[in-house]
């Protein structure tokens, strides 16, 4: 396919047809053609529309900070026209766009991994669904108390959701649109539950969950009580929304939710919580000083580290200067003491993959003492994850 037959263009109101024809041959899902109109881009091959995709400013916590990113999904090749290069085509003159308007990263949830691999995405984390009796939790005595989410309390939620994904890592930078777009339709809409933990008047955390109805096939009345989110504050705001969700539904129920494999809500449960459900998402670098610079380091580790990174520009490499949780990073000609593969980098930079583990599977390079464990500091944090399908 010559070049000059492509054009990637923002999507336009004629284009829904085509759009919504593409979401039904490759998803079996509808348009939301606000979403669309906003967020939407198609490439052209010979005049005729043949592809298109959603790319949404989104970024992602790590380290304790907000990285500016963009968050890609619905990518879709009509069938006549896939494995000819179109994807990577689309995918790269989006994100190109992108971080000219400051996106340091690009994630996404893949269907297949090798067409993200090839366009330079590595699997940075994953989304994990624990399962657990109700029965089995036991909360302590301090309880905040727990009312009906409010719309006068989209504020709070973004508050406290921003003060927990400062603990946790890979959790979604979420702008007012996002919330108005992506989250809060479904508690609108009634299809999600809502509650709020309260302490002194202020709000300490909040679920959100569905109740999807007989999910082992039983002829009768029961339901999963599904948390898509539990966000807590503090131990009493834990204990609160665990036993609101505990009690929801009818008695003896399956509670599911989204979470951490580090995060604490495990310790509230006398039976072991299990993963029941595990997805991977995709992390490309598409601005390396800008993602080096943006997120955070332990507090206490201090390196200057040169790296290069294979797939970019040779005889570029960048050097780092980490000092009091923050880092410098900048292009330069110096030489490099370890070479890191760019997918290789996008996992040690989620923390997904450990320097040790990237250097054993070829990812990383390095022939120098102590380097290895320089990169592995540095790097180091918890288990990347995230709340958000997209
Ligand atoms: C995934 C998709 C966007 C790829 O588009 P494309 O233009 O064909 O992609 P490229 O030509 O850049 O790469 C094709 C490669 O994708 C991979 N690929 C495509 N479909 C695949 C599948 N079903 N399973 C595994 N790998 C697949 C293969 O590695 C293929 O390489 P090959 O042709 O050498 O075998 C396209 O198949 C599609 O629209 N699928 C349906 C919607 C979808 O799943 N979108 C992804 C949402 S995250």
């Amino acid at each position: 396919m010559g070049s000059e037959e492509r054009v990637v263009r923002r999507f336009r109101a004629e284009d829904e047809g085509f759009v919504a024809g593409l979401r039904r041959q490759c998803f079996s899902a509808s348009i939301n053609f606000d979403l669309w109109l906003a967020h939407g881009h198609v490439l052209e091959r010979a005049g005729q529309p043949v592809a298109a995709m959603l790319a949404r400013p989104a970024g992602q916590w790590f380290g304790g900070r907000p990285v500016p990113g963009v968050a890609i999904s619905s990518v879709m090749v009509d069938l006549a026209h896939r494995s000819a290069g179109v994807m990577g085509y689309l995918l790269e003159s989006v994100l190109a766009d992108h971080a000219r308007s400051g996106a340091a990263v690009a994630t996404l949830v893949p269907t297949a991994l090798a067409p993200y691999r090839r366009a330079g995405f590595e699997v940075g984390g994953h989304r994990y669904r624990f399962v657990a009796p109700p029965a089995a939790l036991r909360t302590g005595s301090e309880i905040d108390s727990v009312r009906w989410f409010e719309t006068a309390d989209v504020d709070a939620l973004a508050e406290v959701y921003e003060e927990f994904a400062r603990r946790s890592n890979g959790l979604i930078v979420r702008s007012a649109g996002w919330w108005q777009g992506h989250i809060l339709p479904s508690v609108r809409s009634g299809d999600a539950f809502a509650v709020v933990a309260v302490r002194d008047g202020a709000v300490t955390g909040y679920a959100m969950w569905d109740q999807p109805s007989a999910p082992r096939g039983e002829l009768t009345f029961r339901h999963r009580v599904r948390a898509r989110e539990i966000v807590w504050t503090s131990r009493s705001s834990a204990n609160a929304l665990l036993r609101a969700l505990a009690r929801a539904g009818s008695p003896g129920e399956d509670l599911t939710w989204f979470g951490s494999p580090c995060d604490g809500l495990s310790m509230f449960f006398d039976v072991p919580p299990t993963v029941d459900w595990a997805y991977p998402w995709m992390l490309r670098i598409i601005d390396y000083p800008a993602a080096l610079t943006a997120r955070g380091y332990p507090p206490d580790v201090t390196v200057e580290l040169v790296l290069a990174v294979r797939r970019t520009a040779p005889g570029r490499a960048l050097r780092l200067t980490v000092s009091d949780g923050r880092c410098r990073a900048e292009w330069t000609t110096e030489a490099p003491e370890a070479a890191v593969t760019e997918r290789g980098f996008a996992a040690l930079y989620t923390g997904r993959l450990s320097a040790a583990e990237a250097q054993v599977l070829g990812e990383l390079h390095t022939e120098r003492a102590g380097t290895l464990d320089r990169i592995g500091t540095v790097f180091a944090c918890g288990t990347p994850w995230m709340f958000d399908h997209f």
